[in-house]
C-alpha cells in the first residue's frame, strides 16, 4: 500500500487524478491539500471538498497556499471554467469539511509520523511544498518521493516557453526542483500524448454512476474549453502522476537536472533540464503506455460510487 499525499488546485484534470487515486486499492490517501492554482483557494478548496465526497473519500482536506511565494497569482479559468470546476452540479455535502490545521502543517506532521514513507503528488503550483520546505527542512528527506505536474522542454501552455503550473509560482518550482528530494515530472511533453477521445466519453457517459456521471460533465466542460481555443481534445496531465504510482514500470523518463527561469521577462517559468552525472537530477516522463493508463481509469470507474 502506497501512502500519498495530493496537492491539488481543483480543477478538470485535477479531479480526474482524484478519482484515480481514490479507486486504486494499491494507494493510501493520507491527505488532500487545496491550493491557489487554476482559479482562487476557496474555489479549489470547495472543488476538492466536492470532488472527494463525490468519491466518497474519508480521508482529510486542508487548505493550502493562498497565494504564491513571490509572484502575483495567475488562473487559468480559460480551461476550466468560472468555478475552477465548470460543469458538475453538487449536492450539499454530508461529510467532507475543511480541516483546521493548515496543508502545509499537515504535510510536514504526516512526513513526520511516517518516515521513508509518503510520496507527494502535486498537481498545481508547488507553494505548498516549497512553503513546508522552507519551515522544516527535513521535509526533503522524509518524503519518500514526490511526483509533480509541471513543465515544458518544449512549448509552454501559458506564455511561448512556461507550464501553467511552473509559472503560477516559478520561485516555488526552483526552491523544489533545488531541494535534492526525490523528484519526479510530468511535463508537457508526456501530457500532451494523453488526450481524451469522442468515444471515451461517451463510454463514461453510459456509467451511471455519481462519479462516473461528474466525471463525464467535467470532461465535456474540458473539451468544450478545448475546442473553443482550437486545442484538441483535452489532454490528461494530473491523473497520469497518479498512474505512475500505480505502476512506475509503464512509464519511461530520462535523468536530468532541472531548473526554472525566475529572471521577469519572456522566459520566465520556463523549465530548462541539462545532463548531469551527479546525484542533483529529476526523473522525466517522456511517455507512458497509453492504453494502460485508459484501462486504469476504467477500472477506477468500476469501483467509485
Ligand atoms: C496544468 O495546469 C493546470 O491547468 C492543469 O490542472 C494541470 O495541472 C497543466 O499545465
Ligand atoms: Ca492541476
Amino acid at each position: 500500500m502506497e501512502r500519498v499525499i495530493l496537492d491539488v488546485d481543483t480543477g478538470l484534470d485535477d479531479a480526474v487524478a482524484l478519482f484515480l487515486a481514490a479507486g486504486l486499492d494499491t494507494l493510501h490517501i493520507e491527505a488532500l491539500i487545496a491550493t491557489n492554482g487554476n482559479v482562487g483557494l476557496e474555489k479549489t478548496l470547495e472543488n476538492t471538498l466536492n470532488i472527494a465526497e463525490t468519491a466518497g473519500l474519508e480521508c482529510h482536506v486542508y487548505k493550502g497556499a493562498e497565494k504564491p511565494l513571490v509572484r502575483e497569482p495567475v488562473a487559468a479559468g480559460d480551461f476550466h471554467g468560472k468555478s475552477g470546476l465548470d460543469g458538475p452540479n453538487f449536492p450539499p455535502r454530508q461529510r467532507q469539511t475543511v480541516q483546521e490545521e493548515s496543508g502545509i502543517d499537515a504535510m510536514i506532521r504526516l512526513l513526520h509520523t511516517h518516515p521513508g514513507e509518503i510520496t507527494i503528488i502535486s498537481v498545481g503550483p508547488l507553494t505548498d511544498l516549497a512553503l513546508a520546505m522552507q519551515k522544516d527542512s527535513e521535509v526533503v528527506q522524509l518524503a519518500k518521493q514526490i511526483i509533480i505536474m509541471g513543465g515544458s522542454f518544449s512549448a509552454g501552455n501559458v506564455t511561448a516557453l512556461a507550464e501553467f503550473n511552473i509559472y503560477a509560482d516559478p520561485e516555488a518550482a526552483q526552491v523544489v526542483f533545488s531541494s535534492g528530494a526525490k523528484l519526479v515530472l510530468f511535463p508537457l511533453d508526456c501530457t500532451r500524448q494523453v488526450t481524451l477521445s469522442p468515444s471515451r466519453l461517451e463510454g463514461y457517459h453510459t456509467i451511471k454512476t455519481n462519479s462516473a456521471q461528474v466525471f463525464a460533465a467535467c470532461m465535456d466542460t474540458y473539451q468544450a474549453n478545448y475546442e473553443r481555443q482550437k486545442q484538441g481534445w483535452p489532454q490528461m496531465h494530473d491523473p497520469l502522476c497518479v498512474a505512475y504510482l500505480a505502476d512506475p514500470a509503464k512509464v519511461q523518463t530520462e535523468y536530468r537536472k532541472v531548473w526554472v527561469v525566475t529572471d521577469r521577462g519572456p522566459s520566465y517559468g520556463r523549465t530548462v533540464k541539462e545532463e548531469t552525472k551527479e546525484n542533483d537530477g529529476v526523473h522525466i516522463a517522456t511517455s507512458i503506455d497509453i492504453p494502460w493508463f485508459w484501462s486504469l481509469v476504467d477500472s477506477a470507474f468500476a469501483v467509485l460510487p
